[in-house]
């Protein structure tokens, strides 16, 4: 099996980026500690990260032919891109959802996910650790349907 871990906007300033927020750890390092986990769930974890809205969006449609599974934290564009949200219900991919910081519990504008409704299920809150459950969760997800 191949997951993507697509990460959106802003997502490659982690760990100079808001710290007390997003903690202290890089995009590059949570990466690395990604592909860690290749051997015990049996996958290839492949990660991507873009600041472009288009840019996302094509990554979508190609892994349709390309993975059995996506993470994806949209960034800001959870709460308002209908694009992404289309590009996620276009393809025959499943997706979880992942945000680091819990957006609940932060200002209003975040407590509303436009993307949430067209993925399996979002994990939310639990730092950089939700990139882990949401590989488990994936597997769990996949083997589940087939
Ligand atoms: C985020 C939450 C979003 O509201 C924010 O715009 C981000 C990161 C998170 O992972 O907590 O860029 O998706």
């Amino acid at each position: 099996k191949k997951f993507l871990v697509l990460n959106g906007p802003n997502l490659n300033m982690l760990g100079k980026r808001e710290p007390k927020i997003y903690g202290k750890q890089s995009l590059e390092v949570l990466e690395e500690n990604l592909k860690k986990l290749e051997n015990s769930f049996q996958v290839v974890i492949d990660p991507f990260q873009s600041n472009h809205e288009g840019v996302l969006i094509d990554k979508l449609h190609s892994a349709m032919n390309e993975y059995d599974g996506i993470i994806l934290n949209p960034g800001a564009f959870t709460h308002y891109s209908y694009a992404i949200r289309d590009a996620i219900a276009s393809i025959d991919v499943p997706v979880i959802e992942v945000h680091i910081s819990n957006v609940h519990a932060r200002e209003e504008f975040r407590h509303k996910s436009v993307t949430a409704p067209v993925t399996a299920g979002q994990i939310v809150g639990f730092g950089l650790f939700g990139y882990e459950l949401a590989v488990k969760a994936l597997a769990e997800y996949i083997n589940r349907g087939e």
